[in-house]
């Protein structure tokens, strides 16, 4: 089975790792990859923005299986190209298509969807240039604080949590007339704040079931005790102990179920995975937003605890067989710490070389098998004249399992600690909160 997968972060270095474990003999190709994913496969340089590019490369190595990590491609999409083209629709790809990408890639898109089918979420309204006047007068009498969302993608910047009026209102003209998102922000979300506890559920869909993937909640910001600027995520943690069956339950039935439901209703294609955003407020779950991804750092935890054969589940995705399969999720808790460049999420130098005696082999580290170990995914690194260098703001995460989220959160450390690169900077709390 040769596969290719497009992206080069933690997240597809996991993604590698996870698919290598098949009982499938497996083939990998990274576009573009890192310096983690070469020891797995072979990184090539594709164009993503010339899907025809990407359709000379699956032809030439005779691909069988597409995995799509990052979003972009999904929204301007890879996935309806592969359907429409002959010699490419046999390949198993995950999806969604571009309407189901719109789940992401527009929040009035996805409001409009929730709303159609009885999603708990935010009450929101939305604006553009047309009624921009109302708008104002809307943010006027708004409770505070004011949630302004861009409609478009905007590399995860494009949400905005205004303390005041003046702020809002100010934003809100910038976003609208002054494009501060680009053409994303041409059209604005209010939305109503609220106030609870975020968690992140997976599944992958064939269009009409679906398999769970382990929960997880990410630390977005930078600073230890969940302070300071947001970053892309600076570790993650699953199980998520609030989220207890009862709770699961209740987001299954009230998101989950609706939200499949609702995109076979719609005849929209969607084959590939959810992430459903959430929150809960009182004990009950709402989504802040989807994305039609996995995502990172949550991939460098869920996929450890997450027991099947992937390659079988994206086949049975493409097949639209998944209720044969069913999830095995290990009870064991799982943490990744990132270890980020000095500076991130603001500006920082690339280019340091990584110190570390196991980099080359991560796998050797302490071997992580069914029920636990500790394995080094690269996400901003590459080679360099022979050795790995930091090559973005996040550079590696470093994902261990054990027992408990305490012992887990131990491991990461342990090896964290024997890494060295010039300005390195990691969160040591990690799922803290859940350790008494
Ligand atoms: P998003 O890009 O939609 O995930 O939003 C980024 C972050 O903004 C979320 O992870 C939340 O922390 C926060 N957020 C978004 N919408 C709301 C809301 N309605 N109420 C409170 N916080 C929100
Ligand atoms: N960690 C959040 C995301 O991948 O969007």
């Amino acid at each position: 089975m040769k596969i290719l997968i497009i992206g080069g972060g933690g997240r597809e270095h996991a993604i590698a790792w996870k698919l290598k474990q098949s009982a499938e003999q497996v083939q990998l190709f990274i576009a573009p990859g890192n310096a983690g994913t070469s020891q797995l496969g072979t990184n090539v340089d594709l164009d993503l923005n010339d899907f025809t590019t990407v359709k000379a490369f699956c032809l030439q190595e005779s691909i069988d299986m597409v995995v799509v990590g990052p979003e972009d491609a999904l929204v301007r999409g890879i996935y309806d190209y592969f359907k429409k083209d002959s010699e490419l629709q046999h390949i198993v790809i995950t999806g969604p298509s571009a309407e189901g990408a719109q789940l992401e890639g527009s929040k009035s898109f996805a409001k409009a969807f929730m709303q159609r089918h009885n999603i708990p979420t935010a009450a929101y309204r939305e604006f553009d240039a047309t009624n921009f006047d109302e708008g104002v007068a809307y943010l006027q009498q708004h409770s505070l604080p004011i949630v302004l969302k861009a409609d478009g993608l905007a590399a995860g910047k494009g949400v905005l949590i205004c303390a005041s009026h003046e702020e809002a209102i100010s934003e809100f003209s910038q976003m609208i007339r002054e494009a501060k998102f680009g053409a994303s922000s041409k059209k604005v979300v209010v939305e109503q704040f609220l106030d609870g506890i975020e968690l992140s559920v997976f599944i992958c869909t064939d269009g009409e079931h679906y398999v769970l993937l382990p929960e997880a909640k990410d630390y977005k910001k930078i600073g230890v005790g969940d302070t300071g600027l947001n970053t892309g995520g600076m570790g993650a943690v699953s199980p998520v102990p609030f989220a207890t069956p009862h709770f699961m339950q209740k987001i299954i039935t009230r998101i989950v179920n609706p939200t499949v439901k609702g995109l076979k209703e719609e005849g929209i294609d969607y084959k590939g995975f959810i992430f459903f955003g959430l929150i809960k407020v009182n004990d009950e779950p709402y989504v802040i937003e989807y994305n039609c991804r996995l995502g990172d750092p949550e991939t460098e935890v869920i996929l450890l605890r997450f027991k099947n054969d992937l390659v079988e589940v994206l086949k049975a995705m493409h097949e639209g067989t998944l209720d044969k399969i069913e999830s095995e999720i290990s009870p064991n808790a799982a943490v990744t710490v990132m270890a980020v460049s000095g500076g991130y999420p603001g500006s920082y130098k690339k280019g340091f070389p990584i110190a570390f005696n196991y980099l080359n082999n991560p796998m050797e580290i302490k071997h992580m098998d069914r029920d636990g170990g500790v394995v080094v995914f690269h996400a901003g690194t590459k080679q360099a004249d022979g050795s790995v260098v930091t090559s973005g703001g996040r550079v590696l995460s470093v994902s261990s399992m054990a027992p408990g989220i305490a012992e887990s959160l131990e491991l990461s450390m342990e090896v964290i600690e024997q890494i060295h690169f010039e300005g390195m900077y990691y969160r040591d709390d990690i799922g803290n909160e859940f350790v008494d």
